[in-house]
């Protein structure tokens, strides 16, 4: 089943208060529904000092709903039937006020009422002003919430509409509507569901950056798309993920622990670490600059000459040290390649001492780097007796779904 059938299946009640984030909500509508999910908008009181009944009404595709004792409503669709209707309630913005009444189970409107009356789990993204944020009352609330089972997506820190600095923004629609995606692929019925169960994956992403100078660097074009929906894929197929993220502009997948690194020398320091803390999946994505300057200028060069020399070392292979050690993980490795494509990828199956090769074309121009799709042949090694599989073009996501699926096939030939 592709996550748009599951997310199909499922109704999320998206209930917005009182504060000014409450425009962000109109586009998490429109991204909840990108990810195929319905949505029936919940407002407040407050909530329609910021933004109409009207735009939800038009974003969602059905009526709104803002009143606890309307007749009407209640002949529609009532807040006891609304509570069973949801598989999700997401509170985004979730105000100081709402956070307290639900915190306290007053029932004396209609999201405070739902809030009573769901089994569903409860999600809410507090947004608000740092200080409110910060007051005691609220974090004490909150604490109370979050010992009832509630969900709580931590706030941004940033400039703030009030004009403060601090912790207190919601999260960008974007970010939130992923996390309830991720979330629904590891309850629902994937075909990696549980796969990789019990599991401790790290995962190495985006590019190195390796200094020059202060100011300088030698990096290269890898967005980390790859390894970052590998890491939402292991997550929802029930692994321990961590992902170890050169510098990339890409949220954290839900559920995922985040390790960030500049250099090809902290992305094995770190991969190490992971191997010690206990790894039984390693997989690299990450394009590693393959070689470093020997001696980082501790100033800034100046331009004086018309050439500029710069002595550059060979960078560690960051798969293939892992691979050596003794506590070996399951090795998955990627290749980047436009020629000889099987060629190229069983040799360095073979010298990286790898499990497992993903190897895409690079020369195709419709995938690859920054593109959101790719396309890839798997190779395995010989002890494994399992034929190359071909994953045609396909969103990254559902081609980091079948690399589980490939990863759990050979683990389960080890048994
Ligand atoms: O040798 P090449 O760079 O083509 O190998 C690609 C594979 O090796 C990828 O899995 C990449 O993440 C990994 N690699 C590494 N450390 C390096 C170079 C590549 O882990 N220094």
């Amino acid at each position: 089943m592709n996550y748009l059938e599951i997310n199909s299946s499922k109704n999320i009640i998206l209930a917005v208060t009182g504060g000014i984030a409450a425009y962000k909500s109109a586009i998490l509508v429109r991204r909840l529904k990108d990810y195929g999910f319905h949505v029936r908008v919940v407002m407040t009181q407050g909530a329609q000092a910021f933004i109409t009944p009207l735009t939800f009404q038009a974003l969602s595709g059905n009526s709104v709903h803002t009143a606890l004792l309307d007749s009407d409503a209640e002949a529609g669709m009532g807040h006891i039937e609304l509570a069973r209707w949801a598989d999700l309630v997401l509170v985004a913005p979730a105000s100081c006020n709402t956070i307290a009444r639900c915190a306290h189970g007053l029932a004396d409107d209609l999201l405070s009422t739902l809030y009573l009356a769901t089994k569903a789990p409860v999600w809410i993204a507090p947004a608000m002003n740092q200080q409110m944020w910060a007051a005691k009352s609220t974090q004490r609330n909150l604490s109370i919430l979050k010992a009832d089972g509630v969900h709580i997506i931590t706030p941004d820190s940033g400039a703030q509409a009030c004009g403060d600095v601090g912790l207190g923004r919601m999260p960008e629609p974007e970010v939130i509507a992923e996390q309830v995606h991720a979330y629904f692929q590891q309850t629902q019925n994937t075909t990696s569901l549980g796969m990789l169960a019990g599991k401790r994956v790290a995962i190495t992403a985006g590019p190195t950056r390796e200094a020059i100078d202060p100011v300088r660097y030698i990096s290269n074009q890898s967005t980390g798309k790859m390894g970052f929906a590998l890491a939402e894929a292991c997550y929802a197929a029930g692994a321990e993920v961590t992902l170890i993220a050169g510098p990339v502009c890409l949220s954290t997948p839900y559920g995922v622990k985040r390790k960030n690194v500049v250099s090809a020398a902290d992305m094995l320091a770190q991969s190490m670490d992971a191997l010690e803390t206990g790894c039984d999946i390693f997989i690299a994505t990450a394009a590693v600059a393959d070689y470093r300057v020997d001696d980082i200028a501790t100033q800034k060069i100046k331009k004086i000459g018309d050439t500029l020399d710069l002595e550059l070392v060979k960078n560690p292979d960051i798969v293939a040290t892992i691979a050596e050690q003794a506590q070996r993980p399951f090795m998955v490795g990627f290749a980047a390649e436009t020629q000889h494509l099987e060629d190229y990828a069983n040799g360095k199956l073979v010298n990286k001492k790898l499990d497992m090769i993903a190897c895409n074309d690079v020369s195709r121009k419709d995938i690859g780097f920054a593109s959101d799709d790719n396309a890839m042949v798997v190779f395995f090694a010989k002890k494994y007796a399992m034929p190359a599989r071909t994953l045609e073009k396909a969103p990254k996501l559902e081609i980091a779904h079948a690399l589980v699926e490939s990863i759990a096939q050979a683990l389960q030939t080890q048994a």
